[in-house]
């Protein structure tokens, strides 16, 4: 092997996501929600201009996020991780990427939504230093009903 080796710095292993990719991203998407962004969703993040990064290995996509960022405010619309890669750290690789670009771009803080049935989501989030900031009544579908969204926020 060759003496000189590259140094990996945070994104190398990330690539933007394009039309082409979808297939990929709406196996995973389909499976970790149970009322999934369609193809259109993701079409229209791209041709937004929303920042949609893929992180992958050699092998296949793990997953993903799509970050909307204007006027200093920073909004995450997606993330998500393979079903059958979960719990190894990926979820925090990208909303640490997340965090990068959203600052990198000058946003100053960065706003998310997510289910209160989102346990997962809901501890990555709190993890990372997201804290509620209010409720949206009845703003996702669900079965049999409607569910709220928890507005989290983090300042950058
Ligand atoms: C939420 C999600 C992205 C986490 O991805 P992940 O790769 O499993 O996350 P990580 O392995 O980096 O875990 C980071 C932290 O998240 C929390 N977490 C992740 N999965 C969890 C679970 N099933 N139960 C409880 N906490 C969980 C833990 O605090 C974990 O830290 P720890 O491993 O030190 O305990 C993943 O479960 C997912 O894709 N879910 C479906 C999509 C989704 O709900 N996205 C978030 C809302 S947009």
């Amino acid at each position: 092997m060759s003496a000189v080796l590259k140094t990996r710095s945070a994104g190398d292993r990330f690539t933007a996501m394009h039309l082409q990719d979808l297939d990929a991203v709406l196996a995973i998407e389909q499976v970790v929600f149970t009322h999934p962004w369609t193809r259109g969703n993701f079409a229209d993040s791209i041709a937004a201009g929303y920042h949609c990064r893929l992180l992958r290995d050699a092998q296949a996509l793990i997953g993903y996020f799509v970050l909307s960022v204007a006027v200093g405010e920073a909004h995450l619309l997606n993330l998500s991780v393979s079903p059958t890669l979960q719990r190894r750290g990926y979820g925090n690789e990208l909303l640490e990427e997340v965090l990068r670009t959203a600052k990198c771009l000058g946003a100053t803080r960065l706003f998310l939504e997510v289910r209160p049935s989102n346990h997962a989501g809901r501890a990555l989030y709190q993890q990372a230093g997201f804290h509620r900031i209010a409720v949206r009544p009845a703003y996702y579908p669900a079965y049999g009903g409607r569910e709220d969204a928890l507005i989290l926020e983090r300042m950058l």
